[in-house]
C-alpha cells in the first residue's frame, strides 16, 4: 500500500473510486477541473496500479478545504481515510493554510465520527444543502481544523 500525490491525468482511475464510494459520484472530468484549479491538490492510497481511496482538496491563501475523500468499500475500516486526511492536513500546512475546512452530510455519521477522530468541529450548518432528488434534501455541517500558523 502506498500513500502518494495524484495528478489530473490520473482524474478518471479516481473517478471509478469516486462512483463505488457515493451515488452519483464525480465524473473524471469534474475531477480533473478541480485537481488542476487553483490550489488544488489529491493524495491517494494504491496497491499496484489501482487506487482505493483518495481525498481532494483546495488550498487558497490561508485557507484550505477537502472538497471530497472516498475509499472503497472493501478497503474500509483499515485506517485509509484517517491517513489520507493526516496528509492532506500537512499538504495543507505546506500550501500555507491555517485551516482546513470540509462540508459533510448531517446523516453521515461514518465520516462525522472519522472527521472528529481528525480533530475537526463543527462550525456551521447549511440546511438543505445536498439534493437528494426525490427525497428530502440533507444538512451539511460545516467543520474546520485549525492548522496553526504558518512557519
Ligand atoms: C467515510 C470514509 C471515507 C471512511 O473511510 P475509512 O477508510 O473506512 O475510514 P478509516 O478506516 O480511516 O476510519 C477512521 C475512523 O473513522 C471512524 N469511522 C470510519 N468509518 C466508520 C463507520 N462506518 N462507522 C463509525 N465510525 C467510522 C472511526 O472513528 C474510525 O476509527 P476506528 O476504525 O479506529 O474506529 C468511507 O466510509 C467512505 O468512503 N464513505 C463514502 C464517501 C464519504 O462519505 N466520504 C466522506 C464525505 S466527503
Amino acid at each position: 500500500m502506498r500513500l502518494r500525490g495524484a495528478w489530473g491525468h490520473e482524474a478518471q482511475a479516481l473517478a471509478a473510486v469516486h462512483g463505488r464510494a457515493f451515488a452519483g459520484g464525480w465524473s473524471g472530468a469534474e475531477i480533473a477541473g478541480l485537481l488542476d484549479g487553483p490550489g488544488g491538490f489529491a493524495l491517494l492510497v494504491e496497491d499496484g496500479d489501482a487506487p482505493f481511496g483518495f481525498i481532494l482538496c483546495r488550498a487558497v491563501a490561508d485557507e484550505a478545504e477537502i472538497l471530497t475523500l472516498a475509499v472503497d468499500p472493501a478497503a474500509r475500516r483499515r485506517g485509509l481515510a484517517l491517513a489520507l486526511v493526516q496528509a492532506a492536513v500537512g499538504a495543507a500546512r505546506m500550501a500555507g493554510a491555517q485551516s482546513l475546512f470540509l462540508e459533510v452530510a448531517h446523516d453521515n455519521a461514518p465520516a462525522l465520527a472519522l472527521y472528529a477522530k481528525a480533530g475537526f468541529a463543527q462550525v456551521g450548518l447549511r440546511r438543505g444543502y445536498y439534493d437528494r432528488g426525490a427525497n428530502p434534501s440533507a444538512d451539511a455541517v460545516v467543520m474546520r481544523l485549525d492548522l496553526g500558523p504558518s512557519v
